[in-house]
């Protein structure tokens, strides 16, 4: 598939400086903390077979296996995942790791993650559908932020973040842009809402959805920006849960 292609390029791009964005791999040990509180609360008691989808270079799946779970690590970009290889081997974790597209997971799954995953794939409920496949009666963990146009007031706020960030000199979330062309071919490639989310899980047959916004997330993530971008505070983060 031409556009898996496109994308595969631009991650593999996007590796060597990827984790220096702190939305993506925050330095903050309480950033790192309430990512664990939540992880800890959503995902079933350890040691269970977690899959980590669009695993990139590791973001959750280090979380994942910190807390005692069997983790399988999955992306399209083996240059995320040599990231992620490393970053495990440094702190002696021991996780599995699978080049695939997010439709084509390895089965046997307690539970399915994945983290700013569902944006950049060009049939989401498709992936839904096979995650259910691959964690047959576990458990579904989706981790989102709400960006793009999907919400007009969050919209604005975006781009007012944004333009202080520039201001103050911080890093850009990635090496480039993603191709327009690409992106206009992603049903969620404009922006990511709860609601949109929530609707595709069920459409893909998973049961039961719970929606959990991540206060503690953005809260440890907020208070860690300078003032005047403290103002703003950072995009709010969600989980989507469900059977
Ligand atoms: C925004 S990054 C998120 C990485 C990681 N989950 C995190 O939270 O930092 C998106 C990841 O999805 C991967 N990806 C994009 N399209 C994919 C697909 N169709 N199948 C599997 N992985 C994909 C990319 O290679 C990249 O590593």
């Amino acid at each position: 598939m031409a556009i898996l292609d496109e994308i595969r390029r631009f991650w593999d791009d996007d590796a060597a400086t990827y984790d220096d964005a702190p939305g993506h791999r925050p330095t903050s040990a309480a950033v790192q903390a309430a990512w664990t509180a939540a992880l800890e609360a959503l995902l079933p008691a350890p040691p269970a077979r977690v899959l980590d989808c669009g695993a990139g270079t590791g973001f959750l799946s280090l979380i994942a296996a910190r807390l005692g779970h069997r983790v399988t690590a999955l992306d399209l970009s083996p240059g995320m995942l040599a990231g992620l290889r490393a970053a495990a081997d440094a702190e002696g974790l021991d996780i599995d790791v699978v080049v695939a597209p997010a439709h084509e997971p390895p089965h046997g799954f307690d539970a399915v993650v994945e983290r700013h995953l569902l944006w950049t794939l060009p049939d989401p409920a498709g992936a839904l559908r096979a995650w259910r496949a691959a964690a047959g009666g576990g458990r579904l963990v989706v981790t989102e932020s709400v960006w793009g146009d999907a919400d007009p007031v969050e919209a604005v706020r975006n781009r007012g973040r944004q333009r202080l960030r520039r201001l103050r000199g911080g890093a850009e979330d990635h090496h480039g842009p993603y191709p327009e062309e690409v992106r206009r071919s992603l049903p969620l490639g404009t922006g990511t809402h709860p609601r949109a989310v929530t609707e595709l899980v069920l459409g893909a047959g998973w049961r039961n959805p719970r929606l959990v916004r991540l206060r503690d997330v953005e809260w440890a993530a907020t208070v860690e920006l300078p003032f005047p971008e403290r103002l703003l505070g950072v995009s709010p983060r969600f989980a989507v849960v469900a059977d």
